[in-house]
């Protein structure tokens, strides 16, 4: 995919931080838009007002995609409207903060059940109606997080790292059709992430405009990765491949202490 212009694509997430600025960014560049997440106001007004100002065609899905039928309501509704996408982009997410084992089990297998269930039945979904359909594309927004275990973001790591593994796996499976794959891995990214727990956005975060422009310019172009956040991101992802992984551990462990994270916790 060269342009997004008169392309149809599918946000998950939609209703605030990345998803919204992917969202705009979308519209700014003449994509017809499907909003999708749980806040319906929010959705409502976004697609009103990219309808309005950049003049595509916008449609809600109010959809859970946490709980076990959220993906396949999401997939009947757009077979029920007719509506065939040419990018999907999975970027809802949430995770659970602070020591594993004195916090409530709820938010972190809620993590995996929009984390990982949701993004692979989703993926499952559009995907296989993309390939019938022979072209289509597919983004997948994992973090830096999955690059290394996380302490005290124990659940949140290990969702993004499946969603690294599955995101290349399927890639790979899909080399030599008209379906592209790429995987988003931003940092620090400037939006309301952390509202739900203790913690707060590291006060070098960038934009997320900044990083959803950066995300579509790399689909664009034909990358399978994207590092919205920058070179140093990229490169921090080179430690865990050069160092024992209990050391890797350790090291991410004193990084979250630093943060506070192992007193923090989901509100
Ligand atoms: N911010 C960062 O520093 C950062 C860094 C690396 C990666 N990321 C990743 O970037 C993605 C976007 O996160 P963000 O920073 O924009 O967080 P955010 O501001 O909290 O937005 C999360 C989005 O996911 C939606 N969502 C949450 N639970 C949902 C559910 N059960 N069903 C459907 N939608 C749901 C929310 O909408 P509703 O509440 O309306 O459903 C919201 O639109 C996530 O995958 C996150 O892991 C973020």
């Amino acid at each position: 995919m060269q342009s997004y212009t008169e392309k149809t694509a599918l946000v998950t997430g939609a209703s605030k931080g990345l998803g919204e600025a992917l969202s705009r960014e979308l519209a700014a560049r003449g994509a017809h838009l499907v909003l999708v997440a749980r806040s319906a106001d929010a959705l409502r007004t976004l697609a009103e007002q990219t309808r309005t100002t950049h003049g595509v065609t916008t449609e809600v899905i109010v959809a859970d995609l946490a709980a076990p039928d959220g993906a396949k309501q999401v997939a009947d509704t757009l077979s029920e409207r007719r509506t065939e996408l040419d990018l999907l982009v999975n970027n809802a997410g949430m995770g659970a903060l602070g020591p594993f084992f004195t916090q409530p089990l709820d938010p972190n297998v809620q993590s995996v059940g929009l984390n990982v269930t949701g993004l692979m039945a989703l993926t499952h979904h559009i995907g296989s109606e993309m390939l019938k359909r022979g072209s289509g594309g597919i983004v997948n927004v994992a973090s830096g997080a999955a690059f290394q275990p996380m302490p005290y973001q124990a659940s949140y790591g290990a969702t993004k790292a499946f969603v690294l593994s599955f995101t290349e796996a399927i890639a790979e499976e899909l080399r030599g059709t008209k379906i592209r794959v790429m995987g988003a891995y931003p940092g620090a990214t400037d939006t309301g992430f952390f509202d739900h727990t203790t913690a707060t956005m590291d006060p070098k975060a960038v934009s997320p405009q900044h990083a959803a422009a950066r995300i579509l310019d790399d689909f664009s172009r034909g990358r399978a990765t994207s590092f919205p956040g920058g070179t140093s991101d990229r490169l921090r992802t080179l430690v865990p491949r050069l160092l024992p992984r209990s050391r890797t551990a350790r090291l991410a462990g004193d990084f979250n202490r630093r943060a506070g994270h192992h007193q923090g916790r989901t509100l």
